[in-house]
């Protein structure tokens, strides 16, 4: 048909994808223009390839993707601008190479948001400004970071504060995986309560969706979704991708060459699980505002880097052809 995911959500909510500038061109950029209307740039808005010196900035991979989705009427959500990863090294270190104080990394990161958020002021209109600060431990609040060293938790806040003031406009998110996992929940719902309650501007929270065919647990999902919109915050679902491998496997990962086949069984396990998230989310039609995939295709997926170099896996709903897979087919089939 001429529908693409975007047409069959339209009523529900946004339908994007994660890309580089290579991945808007071509056969691949085609197949993104029919069936998505929001993009996010996969790694070039982050802090180190954006900002990697202090005086330096690289703005032709953003600016090709901002331009791009300005052209074709995409929205664009921006990712990220206070992360403990792909972080660069000179923002923590002060003139003789020792250590930054709080006061001057404050201002670093004050410097650089204003700076990335200001120049696509009414362009990028959500931004993920905080990514993962929360603790994976059982008994960690925040994740261990030089943010959290130097600064303690009010890099969080101001982050926000900093971004609200380059551009008012903006609708402001935390983002997490893991976040419907009740421990990780429970910790993430009172850094954000305490934000709403100082009345930090903050619209949003991102729940990654890095899930697998044997996860999230469902009855998880749907009271989380419930417990983050009680704090009257939007919900966005910013990184979906369903790995074939299990998350506890993830952990004691296999090398490449043990890697599984995309069987049968697993295809069917893959097509259940979007089934049933899908069905979930649109469940949430006035929460849920945006759903982004992590990449376009099985053709290539961070996955096929992460956590194991080489090993190949199949989390999305378009094939290595890039053609709609059975899975896809199961996520529009609900009129
Ligand atoms: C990943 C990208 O997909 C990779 O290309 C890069 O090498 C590492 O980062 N959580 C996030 C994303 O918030 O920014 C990460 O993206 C995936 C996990």
């Amino acid at each position: 048909s001429n529908q693409g995911l975007k047409d069959y959500y339209q009523s529900y909510f946004n339908i994007g994808v994660a890309v580089s500038p290579q991945t808007i061109k071509g056969e691949q950029g085609a197949l993104l223009l029919k069936e998505f209307n929001s993009i996010t740039p996969e790694n070039a808005m982050k802090m180190q390839p954006i900002h990697p010196r202090e005086d330096v900035y690289n703005w032709a991979d953003a600016d090709a993707l901002v331009n791009f989705a300005h052209d074709n009427r995409l929205k664009i959500r921006g990712h990220t601008l206070c992360w403990h990863e792909q972080v660069p090294a000179w923002i923590f270190k002060n003139s003789s190479g020792g250590r930054v104080d709080k006061a001057l990394l404050l201002k670093r990161l004050k410097d650089h948001i204003k700076t990335v958020v200001g120049r696509y002021k009414g362009k990028v209109y959500a931004w993920d400004v905080v990514n993962e600060v929360i603790g994976d431990e059982d008994d960690q609040y925040l994740r261990p970071s030089l943010w959290n060293e130097i600064c303690g938790e009010e890099f969080i806040a101001r982050a926000f504060e900093y971004a609200h003031e380059a551009d008012p406009d903006a609708l402001l998110f935390y983002n997490d995986y893991n976040s419907e996992r009740p421990v990780k929940r429970a910790k993430i719902y009172k850094m954000l309560k305490k934000l709403v309650d100082n009345k930090v501007p903050i619209h949003g929270v991102g729940l990654q969706g890095h899930w697998s065919v044997f996860e999230p647990d469902d009855t998880e999902l749907r009271e989380s979704l419930k417990l983050y919109a009680s704090l009257g915050l939007q919900i966005q679902i910013t990184e979906l991708d369903l790995s074939i491998y299990p998350w506890e496997k993830n952990l004691r990962a296999k090398k490449p060459d043990e890697q599984d086949r995309f069987t049968a069984a697993l295809e069917k396990k893959q097509i259940d699980r979007y089934t049933r998230i899908f069905s979930i989310f649109r469940s949430f039609k006035k929460e849920i505002s945006s759903v982004t995939f992590w990449n376009l295709s099985d053709r290539s997926t961070w996955l096929d880097q992460y956590p194991v170099p080489g090993r190949k896996n199949y989390p999305l709903l378009f094939d290595q052809n890039l053609q709609r897979k059975k899975a896809y087919w199961s996520v529009v089939d609900f009129r």
